[in-house]
């Protein structure tokens, strides 16, 4: 395992130790989140620990049943205690960048639904002002080559997100575009101006939504 991946275990595992008995859990996406589920998945075996989870993605719903997690949904469930994910970027005000992995629209869903909104990242994420990660954008493939026409007035040009050659279809059926701004100084003005244009589901800036960061530093956890 190289050093990133073990701060990555480090900060999962420390934020898995923040679920407690009965809770209600918001599971995010991404390698960070992996270890995550596995810590819980332990917890569970050996003690004891009863949760349900909410998955973001796909591909958590099938580590989170490889690691024993019990899975429900919204039509049984109004509030989670705690939300888990992983971030692209953080910045210091502790808004984000999400979406490298495609999810960004489940992911802020269970994110707006928790009580406690947890990030853990390694230091690589920590940045001073968001924008060099570009910026992820879900949209309705209709309409996808008017929606970045209008995005690049904003100032960038989106590229429309591929896998093999096609365009890479998100677990809710729709594309990404990613939005490299480079810098994006004024987040919140963005992300409205972004989420005004008819044909973006959603976009991959978190605002004001964290509660705490869990950041992996060498030899260090730091909590913000
Ligand atoms: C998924 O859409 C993303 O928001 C991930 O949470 C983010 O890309 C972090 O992933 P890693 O933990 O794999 O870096």
């Amino acid at each position: 395992m190289n050093e990133q991946d073990k701060l990555k275990k480090a900060v999962g595992e420390k934020a898995a130790t923040m679920v407690k008995d009965g809770m209600k859990v918001g599971l995010g996406s991404g390698s960070t989140v992996y270890w995550m589920i596995r810590s819980l998945g332990e917890r569970i075996q050996k003690d004891g620990l009863k949760i349900e989870g909410i998955p973001s993605s796909n591909q958590t719903a099938i580590w989170a049943e490889e690691a024993g997690i019990p899975l429900t949904d919204f039509s049984h469930v109004k509030e989670l205690d705690i939300t888990i994910d992983g971030a692209d970027e953080v910045d210091a005000n502790n808004h984000l960048i999400k979406g490298g992995g495609a999810a960004l629209f489940r992911e802020k869903v269970i994110a707006q639904a928790a009580k406690e909104f947890v990030i853990i990242v390694d230091q690589s994420k920590i940045v001073d002002t968001l924008g060099e990660f570009s910026l992820p954008v879900e949209v309705l493939p209709f309409s996808w080559h008017r929606t970045a026409n209008e995005i690049s007035k904003l100032g960038c040009v989106p590229t429309l997100r591929v896998n093999e050659e096609e365009p890479l279809v998100t677990d809710n059926g729709n594309y990404i575009l990613d939005c490299p701004f480079k810098v994006i100084p004024f987040p919140d003005k963005l992300n409205k101006e972004i989420k005004s244009i008819v044909g973006v589901i959603e976009t991959g800036l978190f605002i004001d939504m964290v509660t705490t960061v869990i950041v992996g530093e060498k030899d260090n956890i730091n909590i913000k």
